[in-house]
């Protein structure tokens, strides 16, 4: 890091603030610390201050290939130059699509869009109307888009609509269940007739990074077939960055759908929906789902190229080395400066917060460990060359290696340094 201020960034927020609410594009962005960055190239991101970050947010999970990566944007920049979207088929179309199913492994069509949060839409909406059910599983703590059926918050341990304007009998579409219980989905299921699909992020990458349990994730795909429903892996997070095949391949549990986005292109806007012919093919008998940006050149190119890459070169054994290696650093140097952090998860997606070191299992168990805390510590970690998101994930890139993995052990020890003056000044 070369410097601590911050005055071109906050002059630039001002002025952001002018233009758009709140000065940001997406509501996620409107908490935590405002840097205003100039670029970012493999683990790091460059401030228009002349800060250098070593980056553990990857742009809330896209980079996993890390920023700007040459393997992809030198195919898109140079597909690019073909157009973008014709309102038709174009020539890399077949291609990407054979590669992604070929590298997911079990899936048998694909759609591409732009969001996760779009296809998740696309996912629901074919698990209705190949049940002739209406309403849908989900689990406390996941999140699968900002759409008016899925968007929530908990208040008080209970589930509440997240937004002004949300209408909020979309959610009486849901079924909430607490993660990692299968008797609760058994009771669900002996007590409900109309559950179309059973939606899970196979991790929680989204509530403390909770893992599930052995098991637990078998058992969900067993009822499921038992009573008929569609089971639908929600893999924005989990695809291509758990393993090449995504978490149904880390854990052998097929879904019958799944949706796919943040790491499938090297950071560029695509995402997908696969799953079985017999359920995608709904898709030319009457089920909608459009876009007009859908497979576009650049998208095409950026997954071939993605896919390509993790294919010829898996990063997945050195994600986790650095991953676990980092993990237990901050568990360690925590506990040498006397601050109580703790982590959980996966080396490639694990979770940071303050609290109870003991893993925790269901999103309950959130309200034990002090996530808020976390939160402002984060201010002081961006303050040395640290960018972490406030609400504790750390996402790990193939491109974190062993300088990275100094720098960052070194300015988390400073962080802490810090940390603690604050606390015995407070204290
Ligand atoms: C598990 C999961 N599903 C869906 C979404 C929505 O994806 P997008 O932000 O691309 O709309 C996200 C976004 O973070 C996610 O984490």
């Amino acid at each position: 890091m070369t410097s601590t201020t911050h005055t071109r960034s906050a002059r630039f927020d001002l002025r952001a603030r002018d233009l758009t609410p709140g000065g940001v594009h997406s509501n996620v962005r409107l908490g935590g610390p405002r840097v205003c960055f100039d670029r970012g190239e493999g683990a790091w991101l460059y401030d228009i201050d002349g800060n250098d970050y070593v980056d553990y947010l990857l742009g809330q999970g896209p980079s996993l290939l890390g920023h700007a990566a040459p393997a992809v944007n030198a195919v898109v920049a140079r597909e690019a130059r073909r157009g973008s979207v014709f309102g038709s088929q174009h020539v890399l179309e077949n291609e990407a699509g054979e590669l992604f199913l070929d590298t997911v492994g079990w899936a048998e069509r694909v759609r591409f869009g732009l969001t996760g949060t779009e296809a998740d839409q696309a996912a629901l909406r074919l698990a209705r109307a190949a049940t002739g059910r209406t309403k849908f599983v989900r689990f406390e703590g996941t999140y699968h888009g900002w759409l008016d059926n899925v968007l929530v918050t908990s208040v008080d341990g209970r589930i509440r609509p997240a937004s002004a304007g949300q209408l909020a009998h979309h959610l009486d579409e849901t079924y909430f269940l607490p993660y990692n219980d299968v008797a609760a989905l058994e009771k669900a299921f002996a007590n409900h007739d109309d559950i179309a699909a059973v939606i899970v992020e196979p991790v929680m990458c989204n509530s403390a990074a909770i893992q599930p349990r052995d098991g637990f994730l078998d058992e969900v795909r067993r009822l499921c077939d038992r009573h008929g429903s569609v089971l639908i892996f929600d893999e924005v997070i989990t695809g291509f960055r758990v393993a090449l095949g995504g978490a149904a391949e880390k854990y052998g549990v097929t879904p019958d759908l799944a949706v796919y986005g943040k790491a499938m292109a090297g950071g560029w806007p695509v995402s997908a929906l696969a799953g079985s012919a017999a359920l995608m093919d709904q898709l030319t008998a009457g089920v909608v789902h459009s876009g007009t940006f859908n497979s576009s050149v650049p998208a095409c190119a950026a997954v071939i190229a993605t896919l390509t890459e993790l294919r010829q070169a898996p990063p997945y054994e050195r994600i986790e080395a650095h991953g676990g290696t980092l993990m237990r650093k901050i568990g360690e140097l925590g506990a040498a400066h006397g601050v109580p952090l703790r982590v959980q998860g996966l080396p490639v997606a694990f979770h940071a917060s303050f609290g109870d070191p003991r893993t925790i299992h269901h999103h309950a168990e959130l309200e034990a460990i002090d996530t808020a805390g976390y939160a402002k510590f984060v201010e002081v970690l961006v303050g040395h060359g640290i960018w972490v998101a406030p609400r504790g994930i750390w996402y790990v890139s193939a491109a974190h290696g062993e300088r990275e993995l100094n720098a960052v052990v070194d300015r988390l020890d400073s962080a802490l340094a810090a940390e603690t003056r604050v606390r015995r000044t407070a204290g």
